[in-house]
């Protein structure tokens, strides 16, 4: 297993591009399953996450090419026959998000298997809702043995509203109804980009959907989906991280290709911290004197509030600013899990239930430190950017699951970070 070692305390300037999102390009590569025509994706990024995705959809019959993933981003995929309409256990354990296939598969087939995803680090992850909705739309559920055994004589058009704002059961949902006979309205739906960005994408492929980006979703079903080409979006919570990662070691940096209208709510929270965060056509530039950091209250929200993805790389940079900071995870019940290692580091943090309480501003100095999910680990980094000595962190394959060539994006800027065999 991999590690990063950091030296800390070098100031980041110049520019860092931005990748397709990950969390943008898994229900794309879902809805492959939906049309038996190619569909062609663009700005894909290479992470571990799409390489599982292609894995399952190759599984089920899915061709893929090319074989290995190219720095142009580039994926086909066709879904001309579906042989295995499943998604093992083996599979779905390594990602979640293969839940996301359970939709287009009764859609296209009629019927589906698939292993139940399991909690992971920042909570139970249960797919109730899923569930729920899709049994509205006319599918029969049994679970045993950890599967989901999903099957239905023909979807039907349905009333339904979600009892929680949830992101992959929007996409579950709305990818079935646009294959379901007659109208669907889903209300309370989330409005995420990247579900904005599915919308985009069903609707290139011949599906009537109306009220994207809003939390009421109108969808008209047809009986065939064609194939199409489409960009994946960029992604947001990169850009972000790479933002506090200029913002914490007060550097000059800007971050390119990345839509700054999906940052809104992360740009008007780091003003209110006390840093300005500069606008571009295609990005932003961020200045930052960490003299000038402030406590910043924040509470994470669905979208368009402050996404709970950048929760614990906001709780770095605020073990940086002169005086305390309230943290509320309001999404998930367990995502504090880089507080015990940032502590190790030097913060000054202690958690009551859903909220942590930061006591800034503590120097940081190099510690070992373990990963244990995605975004917890990108926090580990910004922290170890910032801090005094060297900083080794375990697990990066966390990492691995969702940043396309993390350390090499930030070395071009200045980071002494490098990546070592554990
Ligand atoms: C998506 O997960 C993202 N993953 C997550 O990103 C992100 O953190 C999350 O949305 C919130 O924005 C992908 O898009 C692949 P939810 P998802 O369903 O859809 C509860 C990352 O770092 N819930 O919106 O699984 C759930 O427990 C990942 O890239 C139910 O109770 O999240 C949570 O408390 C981590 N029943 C809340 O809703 C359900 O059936 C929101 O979860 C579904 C969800």
């Amino acid at each position: 297993m991999d590690r990063f070692v950091i030296e800390g305390g070098v100031p980041l300037r110049g520019r860092i591009t931005v990748s397709g999102a990950k969390n943008a390009a898994l229900p794309a590569m879902a809805a492959a399953l939906l049309s038996s025509e190619p569909l062609h994706l663009t700005n894909v990024p290479r992470v571990r996450d799409i390489f599982t995705m292609k894995d399952l959809l190759q599984h089920m019959g899915v061709a893929a090419e090319p074989a290995d993933l190219q720095p142009d981003g580039e994926l086909k995929l066709c879904a001309e026959r579906i042989v295995r309409p499943e998604a093992p256990y083996r599979m779905v354990r390594t990602m979640r998000a293969s839940v996301l296939t359970l939709g287009p598969l009764l859609a296209r087939t009629g019927e589906a298997r698939v292993s139940l995803p399991g909690g992971c680090a920042i909570g139970a992850r249960p797919i109730d809702i899923h569930l729920k909705g899709l049994e509205k739309l006319g599918a029969q559920f049994t679970v045993e043995h950890g599967y989901v055994n999903a099957q239905t004589k023909g979807l039907r058009g349905a009333r339904i509203r979600l009892d929680k704002i949830t992101v992959t059961g929007t996409e579950n949902i709305l990818m079935a109804a646009c294959l379901a006979e007659g109208e669907t309205l889903l209300e309370n739906a989330a409005r995420e980009p990247e579900v904005t960005d599915l919308a985009r994408l069903l609707r290139s492929m011949g599906a009537q959907i109306e009220g994207d980006g809003t939390s009421t979703l109108r969808v008209r079903g047809v009986t065939k989906l064609h194939g199409t080409t489409h960009r994946i979006i960029p992604d947001r919570i990169e850009a972000a991280t790479f933002i506090l990662a200029g913002a914490i070691t007060g550097g000059e940096l800007e971050v390119s290709n990345c839509d700054c209208e999906h940052l809104h709510a992360v740009l008007r929270q780091l003003e209110a911290a006390g840093l300005t965060v500069t606008k571009k056509e295609r990005g932003c530039v961020v200045v930052a004197r960490p003299e000038r950091l402030r406590p910043a209250d924040l509470t994470t929200k669905e979208y368009p509030g402050f996404p709970t993805d950048m929760q614990a790389q906001y709780m770095a940079l605020m073990t940086q600013a002169e005086g305390t900071t309230r943290i509320t995870e309001s999404i998930f019940e367990n995502r504090f899990l880089h507080v015990p290692e940032l502590v190790r580091m030097g913060a000054a943090i202690t958690v009551e239930g859903r909220q942590a309480v930061v006591r800034g501003r503590t120097p940081l100095s190099g510690a070992g430190v373990i990963a244990s999910d995605l975004r917890a680990s990108a926090s580990l980094v910004l922290a170890g950017l910032a801090a005094e000595g060297e900083t080794t962190i375990d697990r990066v394959y966390h990492l691995d699951r969702g940043y396309e060539g993390f350390e090499g994006k930030l070395r071009a800027v200045g980071a002494r970070i490098r990546r070592a065999a554990a």
